[in-house]
């Protein structure tokens, strides 16, 4: 009995020495922690027994030239279960299962000045998240981070979906290859139509990153409730397959300037052997805080028009002169003639919305500056006030208002973030007085402050100002070119969407995106949050003044299909009026689908291959489904088992058209309308870059 004893103590004895594991499990995911030799945090995770993360460290160096890596003992751990379900105030879904077990583990160095660091591992059963935990503490105050030493060592040479790690642009096509095929240099150099490119690490790629295993694992690595930090970018490691976190510095070189007790965002791993649980899954959102705001009642999700695409196109100008410099004796802009935002082409806009079920209106290029607004690094660009002088900003209004139609404000910072700072309340005054409703801001250019990135952790905390002003005067947001969403629209409902990586207007000012393109962004750049994707160009060739060759890689029942494939709150119907009252019939699935949801399912879904989604309209029995494909035609056959069994539906099926082919034949399609059940089983035929939108009504 004693010798048992003793033999026990000291198997305990060597296991506190060597390696200290304790583990969290949920369903398939395991969760290990483990302090290693020296001290080290480290972690590692599975999936239903198979290696997703294997043994990765855990850590941070500081500027004060101390580390957080090593020399740690756990003092103490506790685990914890939940199981709730809340309500977002929009979105794919209006019900939400939290459910996870917490591992919290307590460390404190061995070494003076014996600091504390806790580490929360949130397992689900879809995933993990973690986060660093500073606790308050004497020896650990006001500190700088200047590296986070977070690995995430992969069990294999993945195929991955990957863009370019840059400081400040989440704006480029992607790349998929092996892990040890990552290298981005080529492709910033050749990305030359991207505003601003900082990259200096050819090694590093964005989050979220998708990822698949020769075994059919999907992983997606990102992060939650990115506030008051810096954007982690994955440093690649080909040759071991291993991803270190690389934080965005800011313009000393610092990553983070934190006061304890603080704690960083969740770092976040989702896994399943089925990709469309990938896009199904809700462990992004769970991990942000729940709203602020207490009355969300004047957040409404809507469709919206613009003067916008016309000016991407050529056909107009966002100026309103050719130059800062072309003045009268008056010393006043001589006109060019083709501005977009004047009076009488909004009414157009308006009418048209007003006609069509489409609630919103935005106008971009209504206020003065256009002239010289972006590539000086300039400071004060616009005031946000003040019109060009053929847009009527009092009768606009009160024609909306009189239609029924809400604007939509335009706020183009050209990134001087300090310039909009100062200016923020008295532009969101100006849009109180004039009822707009929503904001699209956007960041073109350089950081102001200068040396700052998109991505750093100043323009992350600048972005939820902006936010948080917003909702202060009830105004939605939709911000271009911001850092890449989080989840954080679950904390501030009001910041609707972000554009954050390459929308369709890539199809416009440049040859375009590939036909894959969309088949990728709803696993890589939509996991965070919704896109302002703008989909819905029905005039899918010839549009460009630049170049007549230009065309949009898809068919036209691929735009439309990307109403429910890109999820959105807000969706704007992208092309000029014109062009949609060539097609009224395919128009009518832009005015009747949603963009609020009770229910969504992810019903096929390979990345860079296709994605079949079908959506319920909240508070409503209507469905509608969006089915996209890649460069590869696809017939596929899906279920509408989710249907109610009592009922009895109409579906109206736009599809591709026989010839129907993105390059050749994209605007060709055909529109059915068929009796449906939840027996039905639809054969659905994607032209090559093709698509398919359905909407099913009860009868
Ligand atoms: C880039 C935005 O993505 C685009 O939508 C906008 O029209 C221009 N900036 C001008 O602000
Ligand atoms: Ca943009």
């Amino acid at each position: 009995m004693i010798c048992l004893l003793s033999l026990m103590s000291f198997k305990n004895a060597v296991v506190a020495q060597d390696q200290k594991g304790t583990s969290a499990i949920m369903n398939k995911i395991k969760v290990e922690f483990i302090l290693d030799k020296g001290g080290r945090p480290t972690y590692n995770m599975q999936y239903d027994g198979k290696p997703v993360i294997l043994k990765s460290q855990l850590g941070f160096t500081l500027n004060d030239n101390t580390a957080l890596d090593k020399n740690f003992a756990l003092v103490g751990s506790e685990k914890k279960q939940v199981d709730e379900s809340w309500k977002p105030v929009w979105g794919e879904v209006s019900n939400i299962r939290n459910h996870y077990e917490q591992l919290t583990v307590h460390l404190k160095q061995t070494t003076a000045p014996n600091r504390l660091l806790n580490i929360v591992f949130r397992v689900f059963e879809d995933g993990v998240g973690f986060r660093y935990e500073f606790p308050q503490q004497k020896n650990l105050n006001y500190f700088v981070v200047s590296n986070e030493l977070t690995e995430f060592s992969l069990a294999g040479n993945h195929k991955a979906f990957w863009i370019p790690g840059d400081y400040d642009s989440n704006e480029y096509t992607y790349t998929t290859s092996k892990i040890s095929e990552i290298d981005n240099q080529k492709i910033v150099n050749a990305s030359t139509n991207i505003a601003v490119r900082v990259a200096p690490d050819r090694y590093s790629v964005q989050t979220p990153l998708m990822l698949k295993s020769s075994d059919g694992l999907y992983i997606n690595i990102h992060e939650a409730g990115l506030i008051n930090y810096p954007a982690m970018q994955l440093h690649v490691t080909g040759s071991t397959f291993k991803l270190t976190a690389s934080l965005v510095p800011d313009a000393v070189g610092n990553k983070a300037y934190l006061h304890a007790p603080c704690h960083t965002p969740w770092r976040t791993i989702i896994v399943s052997n089925k990709a469309a649980d990938i896009l199904a899954s809700k462990l992004i959102l769970n991990l942000n805080d729940p709203s602020v705001i207490a009355d969300p009642s004047w957040i409404k999700p809507m469709k919206f028009v613009g003067v916008w695409w016309e000016m991407q196109i050529g056909k107009t100008t966002w100026s309103y002169a050719n130059s800062p410099d072309t003045l009268d004796a008056k010393g006043q802009l001589i006109p060019n003639g083709l501005h977009g935002a004047n009076t009488a082409n909004v009414k157009h806009y308006i009418d048209f919305a007003a006609k069509n079920n489409i609630k919103g209106v935005l106008v971009e290029g209504w206020n003065v500056g256009w002239e010289d607004w972006f590539g000086n690094w300039k400071e004060n660009v616009f005031d946000f006030v003040t019109p060009y002088p053929d847009f009527n900003v009092q009768e606009i209004s009160s024609y909306a208002a009189s239609k029924g139609v809400k604007m939509i404000m335009h706020n183009e910072t050209s990134g001087s973030a300090t310039n909009y700072e100062r200016q923020m309340d008295t532009a969101f005054r100006f849009m109180n007085k004039f009822g707009y409703a929503a904001v699209k801001t956007g960041y073109v250019g350089k950081i102001i402050p200068r040396g700052e990135h998109h991505d750093g952790q100043w323009m992350v905390n600048h972005y939820i100002r902006v936010a948080q002003k917003a909702a202060d005067y009830h105004i939605m947001l939709d911000a271009h070119e911001p850092v890449r969403p989080t989840g954080l629209q679950r904390t501030y409902p009001n910041w609707m969407a972000s554009e954050a990586g390459r929308g369709n207007e890539y199809n416009a000012f440049t040859t375009g995106s590939p036909p894959e393109h969309e088949t990728i962004m709803p696993f890589t750049r939509l996991m965070g949050g919704p896109m302002d994707y703008t989909p819905g160009i029905f005039k899918l060739k010839g549009y460009s003044s630049a170049d007549p060759e230009r065309q949009v890689h898809t068919t036209l029942a691929k735009q439309l299909a990307l109403y429910i494939t890109m999820y959105s709150p807000l969706q704007m119907a992208a092309d000029l009026p014109e062009n949609y009252n060539a097609h009224p019939d395919a128009f009518q699935f832009i005015k009747d689908v949603a963009v609020d949801w009770d229910d969504t399912k992810i019903l096929e879904a390979e990345p860079g291959d296709y994605i079949t989604i079908a959506r319920k309209e909240k508070n409503s029995d209507n469905w509608f489904i969006g089915a996209i494909t890649d460069e590869n035609s696809r017939n596929s056959t899906i279920s509408l088992n989710f249907l109610d069994k009592g009922k009895k539906y109409t579906a109206t099926v736009y599809a591709d058209g026989a010839n129907a082919d993105w390059k050749s034949n994209p605007e060709s399609y055909q529109i059915k309308k068929i009796a449906v059940t939840f027996t039905t089983k639809l054969n659905l035929k994607l032209a090559k870059g093709g698509g398919a939108a359905i909407s099913i009504k009860p009868l």
